[in-house]
């Protein structure tokens, strides 16, 4: 079968040829139909993030999958069914109390893969195996949307933990603004405007008029803010102090600037993974904002079964015309290179590998 993988020593996408899996016992065989990329497959594709499987020469791209079941063996789903694979799965070395109950996004470093960033080949091939408890079932009529359900998710463990770290008292967020106008941070400026719970909503990056993400933020009714004006910690002064912040740009000042555009009591969840970097902070400044408002700051990585089945609702209630404009295309294998383009005019794209 055909496979999309990254080759050590490489930084280019390529086509490789592999066996198809055989499941084991427990496990499924899945015919893929689609496989979103977002910023982490290009940090893996460059080799800023994630690694390659023990004593392999390549890692099989692809995280956020969707397929339909071609063999249950002997598992519950039916031949046919849709379905969508979560990322972590237990380290070489054997499972972990994180995975026994169903919390593998709390494992810390170590303790997991994940397939298609670090240590365990990804989904990016035309069949793929998975333990059934790691398939989460898709209505079959999202099947072309079900590689947003993985992305998705990610925000809904994001929300479910910063709106937890507020839940001691009575909150009533009006304004929530999210860093980052790449396929993460759209989608979940786009599931903050369903939620219903934020009147007012901002969005930032770092790009010229006209451009497709800047129309997307509009078109869902928020506020574009454009970093080389307003900074940050300028949004509170320029704009107004927001109750919830969502950090999607892994552009690391912004997570202590999210301290300074908190409005009292509110809450930021950060959600980039930077590289290394050091630089000047207003510590003492910060720290004294931080305590004396009642802020709070929530790091959330990667998503349990839970999420992604809150994730399968959102999906639902999406506009469509937000999906449209989101997807910029969806490509076969011979057009990897539109594919895996990080331009402006590109936000979220998707390889199909089978049909359904
Ligand atoms: P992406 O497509 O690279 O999006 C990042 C966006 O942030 C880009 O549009 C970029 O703008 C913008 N940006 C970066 N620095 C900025 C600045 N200083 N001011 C304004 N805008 C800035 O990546 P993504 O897929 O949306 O993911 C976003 C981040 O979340 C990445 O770091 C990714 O690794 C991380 N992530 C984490 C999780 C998790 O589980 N924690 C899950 C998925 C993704 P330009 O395009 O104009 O440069
Ligand atoms: C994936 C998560 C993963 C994280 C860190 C994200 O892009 O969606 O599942 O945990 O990267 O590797
Ligand atoms: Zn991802």
């Amino acid at each position: 079968m055909n496979a999309v993988a990254v080759r050590r020593g490489e930084t280019e996408p390529v086509v490789v040829e592999k066996p198809r899996p055989e499941p084991e016992p427990g496990e499924a065989l899945v015919r893929t139909l689609r496989v979103g990329i977002d910023g982490t497959d290009h940090e893996v594709i460059e080799g800023s993030h994630g690694g390659f499987p023990d004593g392999e020469d390549h890692l099989v791209l692809g995280h956020e999958a969707v397929g339909v079941v071609e063999d249950p063996n002997g598992t519950e789903f039916e031949v046919g069914d849709v379905v969508v694979p979560t990322v972590r799965r237990p380290p070489s070395h054997g499972t972990n109390e994180y995975f026994e109950r169903g919390e593998p996004d709390m494992a810390p470093d170590g303790e997991y893969v994940e397939r298609g960033i670090v240590g365990a080949h990804g989904f990016m091939s035309e069949y793929f195996t998975s333990p059934a408890a790691c398939l989460v079932p898709l209505p079959r009529d999202l099947a072309p949307l079900g590689f947003l359900v993985e992305p998705i998710s990610i925000s809904e463990k994001a929300f479910e933990h910063a709106f937890a770290a507020r839940s001691a008292f009575e909150w009533t967020p009006e304004s929530a603004m999210v860093l980052g106008n790449g396929s993460l941070g759209l989608l979940t400026l786009a599931m903050l405007d369903v939620s219903d719970r934020f009147g007012r909503l901002y969005c930032l990056g770092r790009r010229d008029r006209p451009d497709p993400s800047i129309d997307v933020i509009e078109s869902l009714g928020a506020t574009y803010v454009d970093s080389r004006e307003t900074p940050v910690s300028s949004v509170a002064e320029v704009h107004e102090p927001v109750d919830f912040v969502y950090e999607a740009t892994g552009y690391a000042k912004h997570a202590f600037e999210t301290i300074e555009a908190l409005a009292p009591n509110g809450v930021g969840a950060l959600l980039g993974v930077p590289t290394d970097w050091s630089f000047e902070v207003a510590g003492g400044r910060l720290h004294r904002e931080f305590v004396l408002h009642n802020k709070a700051l929530v790091g959330s990585v990667n998503s349990n079964v839970g999420h992604f089945e809150a994730a399968v609702d959102r999906l639902r209630a999406l506009p469509d015309s937000f999906v449209d404009d989101l997807v910029t295309g969806v490509y076969g294998l011979e057009d990897l290179d539109a594919a895996f383009a990080d331009d402006d005019s590109t936000i979220k794209t998707a390889v199909e590998l089978g049909r359904i």
